[in-house]
């Protein structure tokens, strides 16, 4: 059977490197006779038993080029080099995704695979999924139903018309099986598997070597500071509008008299700074776009992390640090109501009551989700490698 497993954008890279080390894992035991569990790749429908093997290529779209935004996250987090690059490169969202359609399309003709895995909710993952359905090919998509009811996020799109066109949908949260089943999909298309970022976070979290990064520059900040937040933000409705990012920047400048702030700067974000001449405090000390094990590392100990990316809301309720989402919706409500997320909007006054609250010693004490093991990998690998190619 064949797989080709997509990635495009930098929240991509950390959902694919755990199927990709479980992939692996599991071709090695193969090979070796030594896993346990053969039945997983025995066809059923092969009179013979023979082991139904997995071949799996790895296709980057190339919607994220940088090697800060890129590449160093396949070194990192051990993703060996993609099979096909395409070279999609930056664009408005019709030029990035029928780039990357109509390359993706000539890779699907030539490798003829069974199943297209998607990940995340990205343009890469809309344009990948359509091609793959219209070519008659099962598609796979993980992180499936999640609905944020915001028409005006890019992401909501591309995750409901991904959805629509998906043959297994492998849901991280019950919120997703729930909205799935009431936008009609079929019960048995739909798993509830955990959470592939999960997966990630764990195994590298057991490798970060604090004393390594310790003497470098972000150990030395990370020290001098003692105590600080953590700040991501990158999303069109909050960086894209000058007096909406101005707020943001208001309130952030006042919370770090308070609380010094570490803030690495996605592209699109400092592109936007320099755009509306946004003067940013001393004490909110500005860094180029991190690597996982670097932001990990200063993120794992900050006091509060402030963030309008979707994976930071999920990672901090994984390990138990009080997160606010600087946004007015999630599409990831048991972080809210399980875990340590605060949706606290993104009007400066929004922002800085939520601080005071959380000063005043108002924190949320949450509790891990359901099946955010480190195994959703195991549990995906083990339905995809089921499937018949007969
Ligand atoms: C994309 C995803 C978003 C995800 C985010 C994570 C979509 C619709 N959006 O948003 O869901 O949370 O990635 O980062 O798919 N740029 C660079 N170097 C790069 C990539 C981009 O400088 O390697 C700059 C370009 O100026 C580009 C801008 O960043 O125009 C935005 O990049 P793009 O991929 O279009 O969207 P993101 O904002 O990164």
């Amino acid at each position: 059977m064949k797989i080709l497993l997509v990635a495009g954008a930098r929240p991509n890279f950390m959902k694919i490197a755990p199927l990709v080390r479980e992939l692996r894992a599991r071709t090695e035991a193969g090979k070796l006779g030594s896993w346990e569990d053969k039945t997983l790749f025995s066809n059923q429908t092969n009179q013979k038993n023979e082991k139904n093997e997995i071949n799996y290529k790895i296709v980057h779209t190339g919607q994220h080029y940088d090697e800060e935004m890129s590449q160093v996250f396949f070194d990192e987090l051990e993703i060996p080099a993609p099979d096909y690059h395409l070279n999609a490169g930056s664009g408005t969202h019709a030029e990035q995704t029928a780039k990357i359609m109509v390359a993706f399309e000539r890779v699907c003709i030539e490798e003829q695979p069974n199943i297209v895995v998607v990940v995340g909710d990205v343009n890469s993952t809309l344009a990948c999924s359509i091609v793959a359905k219209k070519m008659g090919i099962k598609v796979a998509h993980i992180e499936a139903g999640l609905r944020s009811r915001d028409w005006s996020m890019p992401e909501e799109i591309n995750r409901v018309v991904t959805d629509s066109v998906s043959d297994y949908l492998f849901v991280t949260e019950k919120s997703g099986r729930e909205n799935l089943l009431r936008e009609g999909k079929r019960p048995e298309s739909i798993f509830f598997v955990g959470h592939v970022m999960v997966d990630n976070l764990l195994y590298i979290k057991s490798r970060l070597e604090d004393t390594k990064l310790g003497s470098s520059e972000i150990g030395k900040l990370k020290k001098t500071l003692g105590e600080y937040a953590f700040l991501t933000l990158h999303r069109p409705s909050n960086v894209d509008d000058s007096e909406t990012f101005h707020g943001i920047i208001a309130a952030l400048n006042e919370i770090s008299k308070d609380l010094p702030i570490i803030f690495p700067v996605h592209p699109r974000t400092r592109n936007a700074l320099s755009r509306f001449s946004i003067r940013v405090s001393h004490s909110i000390h500005l860094l180029p776009p991190l690597s996982f094990l670097d932001s990990l590392y200063l993120w794992k100990d900050a006091k509060l992390v402030m963030t309008d990316s979707g994976g930071l809301q999920e990672e901090t309720t994984a390990l138990g640090i009080p997160c606010f989402t600087i946004r007015e919706n999630t599409e990831r409500p048991i972080t809210i109501e399980e875990g340590t997320n605060t949706l606290v909007g993104n009007s400066k006054e929004g922002i800085l009551a939520a601080y005071n609250e959380f000063k005043s010693g108002k924190k949320k004490i949450g509790i891990v989700p359901e099946l955010w093991d480190g195994r959703a990998s195991e549990r995906i690998v083990k339905i995809l490698s089921e499937f018949s190619v007969h």
